[in-house]
């Protein structure tokens, strides 16, 4: 079955639960649920139970897919992604992104946990994504030869979206949060980085470091699909001076930064 059948069995099996008119798609990352929790949920789908959809391995995400109202918007929310280290082609990690495009949202907003590298990062910050790097040794449109996906060569001189991002910036300036801005480095993981590597990825210019978001933003870029990205730091990834972490830690920052993060996005979607 090509890509396009699949996408068209989702969409119509979505639309016949209900999943209809949704302006807003969002990806909840690593620890990042609390969102969930303003949403008016009306739907909620687990992703085992959605044709064509990969099984969520990673157990500290939920793995549904939901459908409500955020200040009155409504939207689309994958409670929980999927990444290329859990063993997954790319092309079905960004499949998700497809298919709310298909039911009709204009807008994505995405989080993640990250490794922040930059010195005046501090566990808890925020980072709004205004580029990123591409390490991940996979690309989600290779082989995507039809024009039905969109272009080939699909431009990158503006992954996110400066009018989305300045919504960001305001609502979290409203709520006096700590918000950097800076260049996301996505590495396929599971593993963090060694300390050489800390020191060689903020050597060729990147802020933070994790193992997501960057192939959904290549088929959202690809799709024309205008998104936002922001980054939860959930370790110090200081080469000179760095401790051990455990997933558990990571998820346990990602926590405490949810609320405020999650009410960052409920603004801003209150807005569109
Ligand atoms: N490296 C990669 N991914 C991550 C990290 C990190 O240090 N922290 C959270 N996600």
């Amino acid at each position: 079955m090509t890509l396009q059948q699949q996408l068209a069995e989702t969409v119509r099996f979505l639309r016949g639960q209900g999943f209809e008119g949704a302006r807003v798609g969002v990806v909840l990352g690593t620890g990042l649920g609390d969102l969930v929790r303003i949403m008016d949920v009306q739907k909620s789908i687990a992703y085992n139970d959605i044709p064509h959809f990969p099984e969520s391995t990673v157990e500290s995400h939920k793995g549904q897919l939901l459908f409500g109202r955020i200040n009155g918007t409504p939207v689309i929310a994958m409670q929980g992604r999927f990444h290329f280290y859990e063993g997954y082609p790319m092309q079905q990690i960004t499949f998700p992104i497809r298919v709310m495009h298909a039911l009709g949202i204009q807008r994505l907003l995405l989080s993640n946990a990250a490794g922040g590298m930059n010195p005046a990062y501090g566990k808890g910050d925020l980072m709004l994504l205004d580029d990123h790097i591409n390490l991940q040794p996979e690309n989600p449109l290779r082989g995507l030869n039809s024009p039905d996906f969109g272009p080939r060569f699909p431009d990158m001189n503006q992954p996110y979206h400066p009018a989305l991002g300045q919504l960001i910036k305001a609502a979290a300036a409203a709520r006096n949060a700590t918000l950097h801005e800076g260049v996301y480095v996505a590495v396929m993981g599971p593993n963090l980085e060694t300390r050489a590597e800390y020191r060689f990825l903020r050597m060729i210019g990147a802020d933070v470091v994790g193992m997501s978001t960057v192939p959904e933003v290549i088929v959202a870029n690809q799709i024309g699909l205008p998104c936002a990205a922001v980054s939860v730091i959930t370790d110090e990834c200081d080469p000179d001076n760095l401790q051990p972490v455990s997933f558990a830690e990571i998820l346990e920052v990602a926590g405490k930064a949810d609320k405020v993060l999650s009410s960052i996005f409920a603004d801003v979607i209150g807005q569109l």
